[in-house]
């Protein structure tokens, strides 16, 4: 089996590359990434040299049916993505480009080149917030209220407006809030368990008691694994870790596992539109697959910062980077979220 994965530079992409070319011993691997500020070759070094992974730099957008035939593309698994929901509130075009027009174009090379499997990977955002009570199921309307889970939403309609025309082989995977190695220091946990590691700040939107349903990347690797294999044509999977928690509450048990230099948490004026809750019903993939997690969040947070500490030149080389003018822009001249006070 050919796979090609699209985005598999990035956090979860880079976590799945390395899932299956563990578990699937003849699978090869095909990694097309556009190397944007998220996209980071280091996060592959240690398979890089696998004679079954292959890097071709590209954009999904200009993907061929000729060219996945060519490289005879049995499955196509699309992680690419932009996938930041503060930076999609500053600028949303980049998200429009990728992950609804990029959808597109790799969904139309992919029926051109009859690939037997196509898998979008997507999220929960697209369900929108939650109030105190309920789950996302795979029936919830979907309702987006970012820019981001808004193109998400683009992407995962065009999907199943595929499936429904054209008997394309098309499977959606609703995922909640990852966490784990690799994961770029802007999102919520890698910047608390990095900065605590530095002493500095810890930033917490608004009141801090907005809810994630957090997932340790290696269970939804064993999610997008099963439904690879398992999974219905034309079905929506909905992934969850079963770890609903507070932001706050995030905030408070990272603390108590770093504690050696004191950081502080800072509350910051709250991200426009933040949705509240979010909170995933998995009984179908479940039930159906028999898929489930593997990690609970205390046992997934400390295999989290365990790998932050042992790999800081990976995260200290990203944040004095690009990264730090995007950091700049955000939390200290004010473009973002400002400061309260
Ligand atoms: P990420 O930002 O770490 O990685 C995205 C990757 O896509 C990068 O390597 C980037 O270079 C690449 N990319 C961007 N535009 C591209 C393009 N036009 N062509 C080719 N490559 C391009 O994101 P992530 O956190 O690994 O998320 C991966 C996927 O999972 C996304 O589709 C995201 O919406 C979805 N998702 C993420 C989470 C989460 O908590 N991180 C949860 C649910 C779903
Ligand atoms: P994030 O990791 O950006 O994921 P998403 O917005 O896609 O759920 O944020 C997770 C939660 O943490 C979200 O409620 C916003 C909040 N948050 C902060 O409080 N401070 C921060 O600096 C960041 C980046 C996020």
């Amino acid at each position: 089996m050919i796979l090609l994965i699209t985005g598999g530079a990035g956090f979860i992409g880079s976590n799945f590359i390395r899932y299956i070319l563990k578990h699937h011993r003849n699978y090869k691997v095909i990694n097309l990434d556009k190397l944007t500020y998220a996209g980071n070759l280091e996060n592959l070094r240690d398979i890089e040299k696998n004679k079954r992974y292959r890097f071709v730099k590209g954009d999904i957008l200009k993907t061929k049916g000729e060219w996945l035939k060519a490289k005879g593309v049995d499955a196509v698994i699309n992680f690419a993505a932009e996938s930041h929901v503060d930076r999609s509130i500053i600028d949303s075009a980049d998200f429009i480009q990728t992950n609804v027009v990029g959808t597109q174009a790799l969904l139309e090379a992919s029926r051109e080149a009859k690939i037997k499997r196509y898998i979008q990977i997507s999220t929960d955002e697209v369900y929108g917030s939650l109030g105190r009570s309920g789950y996302f199921t795979e029936k919830t309307p979907l309702s987006p209220n970012s820019p981001y889970s808004a193109s998400k939403a683009g992407g995962d309609l065009l999907v199943r407006a595929y499936c429904h025309t054209h008997k394309f082989p098309g499977i959606i995977a609703r995922c909640s809030n990852n966490y784990g190695p690799y994961q770029f220091p802007e999102k919520f946990i890698p910047l608390l368990i990095t900065n605590a590691l530095e002493g500095k700040q810890l930033p917490v939107y608004g009141d801090g008691l907005n809810v994630r349903d957090w997932i340790y990347v290696d269970d939804h690797c064993s999610a997008i694994d099963a439904i690879l294999h398992k999974g219905k044509i034309g079905e929506v999977y909905n992934i969850g870790g079963n770890s609903e928690k507070k932001n706050i509450d995030v905030v408070k048990k990272i603390i108590a596992l770093i504690s050696h230099r004191s950081p502080i948490i800072k509350f910051v004026q709250d991200r426009k539109g933040h949705d509240r809750r979010y909170a995933i019903d998995s009984t179908k993939i479940r039930k159906e697959l028999g898929w489930k997690p593997e990690y609970d969040f205390e046992k997934g947070l400390d295999a989290t910062i365990d790998w932050y500490i042992k790999n800081k030149n990976w995260w200290k080389r990203i944040k004095k980077g690009e990264y730090k003018k995007y950091y700049k822009k955000m939390y200290e001249e004010g473009k973002g979220q400002k400061a309260n006070g």
